[in-house]
């Protein structure tokens, strides 16, 4: 695992403890263990589905400009479920959370022939879910290949090369682009000022929360670098820290920046440690991921500090402490709360599906991707 708890002990006695106890709650939490561990850091903060929450409000992305409501029915079958779990679809989950009608979610695998697109994550096929491949394939039904993560963690994937019809992912190009957050616009209404949307409660300068921790991480080193320079309040599985889905935000909101570092450099690869965490929880983002251009077409670029923004960490953790120390240039990193607000899917899991339904009409025909491998790294 990515969290290696028993070897950083310094005695013998703690180890033990340390070891018993986990052993313990290994055996009480066995089935939210089975988890993978390297979307720990994503699965941590997830929301299960409610189906009891029927909001026809909701958006499906940012600029949905491309949704048309189709009048023919569609069947989209989940073939397995992403980490093995299994999420609750009974009912008719797209037209009651986003009102997008004639759209069908099935996790029966008797449903393959009828299907007008299966969907596969690619976690569980790097780890051996094999893909239907001796059932006859019908010519108009789309394979959507789905991963939330990066090309570092997504394996070698050269065996689905021709397989795929279309991909779905936090990519931009990507046939179903899910993003993990975005911004939507918001009016706050009029006296409201930027003042009104910076936590009063700050009382740490950097903070991070970290559940896979790995030396050879670019953001470990920056970290380790960045600690020399200015205190980071550190967090998470990884630290014997960890915080709980209620605790996640009040915490960071007690920090004036939050280290948004993504665990590998991939094109478009911004995940929730932006959105869900730093953005939502009222601390400026200071940011390790792809460049601060591919950031710029997320979020304003007065609204974050990008480590590439600097010379050497040094100067980066100089630039942290004196800008916390002056009120109205700190504040200017909060403008975009005026116009607009956070948001995420509430189910990472099942919400993007119904984002196939709204742009169906508008994907190529016939598609195939022949080298998955290498547009994945583009
Ligand atoms: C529906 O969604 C809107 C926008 O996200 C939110 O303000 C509202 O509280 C939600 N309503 C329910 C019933 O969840
Ligand atoms: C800090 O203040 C914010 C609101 O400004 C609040 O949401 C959060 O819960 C507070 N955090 C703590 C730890 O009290
Ligand atoms: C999907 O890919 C298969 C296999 O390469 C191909 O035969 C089929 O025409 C494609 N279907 C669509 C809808 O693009």
């Amino acid at each position: 695992m990515a969290d290696h708890w028993c070897c950083h002990r310094r005695t013998i006695l703690s180890t033990l403890l340390v070891c018993l106890t986990l052993f313990g709650s290994l055996l009480v939490k066995w089935p939210s263990l089975m988890k993978p561990f390297l979307t720990a850091e994503l699965n941590e903060f997830m929301v299960p589905y409610d189906s009891t929450n029927t909001n026809s409000t909701n958006t499906l992305i940012p600029d949905d400009s491309t949704n048309t409501h189709s009048s023919t029915n569609t069947t989209i079958l989940v073939w397995h479920w992403a980490f093995g779990s299994k999420q609750d679809i009974h009912g008719n989950v797209c037209q009651d959370r986003f009102g997008i009608p004639n759209c069908f979610l099935s996790d029966d695998r008797s449903l393959f022939p009828q299907a007008d697109f299966v969907i596969f994550h690619n976690r569980e096929l790097i780890n051996g879910q094999q893909l239907p491949l001796h059932l006859p394939r019908p010519e108009e039904q789309g394979w959507v290949w789905f991963s939330w993560e990066s090309p570092a963690h997504n394996g070698n994937i050269k065996f689905l090369d021709g397989k795929m019809n279309y991909t779905m992912s936090y990519r931009r190009d990507a046939d179903f682009f899910v993003p993990y957050g975005w911004l939507e616009p918001h009016n706050v209404g009029s006296g409201m000022t930027v003042d009104d949307f910076i936590p009063k409660n700050k009382s740490y300068l950097a903070c991070w929360v970290v559940s896979n921790y790995a030396g050879h991480h670019k953001r470990t080193q920056v970290y380790n670098k960045l600690k020399k320079v200015i205190p980071v309040e550190v967090y998470g599985g990884a630290m014997g820290r960890r915080l709980n889905g209620e605790q996640l935000l009040p915490t960071i909101s007690r920090c004036y920046f939050y280290l948004s570092f993504e665990n590998s450099q991939f094109q478009d690869y911004v995940t929730e440690k932006l959105w869900s965490n730093a953005l939502k929880g009222g601390a400026v983002p200071v940011v390790l991921g792809p460049s601060r251009k591919n950031y710029e077409a997320m979020i304003p670029k007065d609204s974050f500090i990008h480590v590439d923004d600097f010379w050497s960490v040094e100067e980066l953790g100089a630039f942290l402490k004196k800008l916390a120390e002056d009120r109205e240039r700190y504040a200017s990193y909060f403008k975009w709360k005026l116009n607009y607000r956070v948001s995420a899917y509430d189910n990472w899991l099942v919400d993007p599906l119904c984002r196939i339904c709204t742009i169906r009409s508008t994907l190529q025909k016939p598609k195939v991707y022949r080298n998955l491998y290498d547009w994945e790294r583009k």
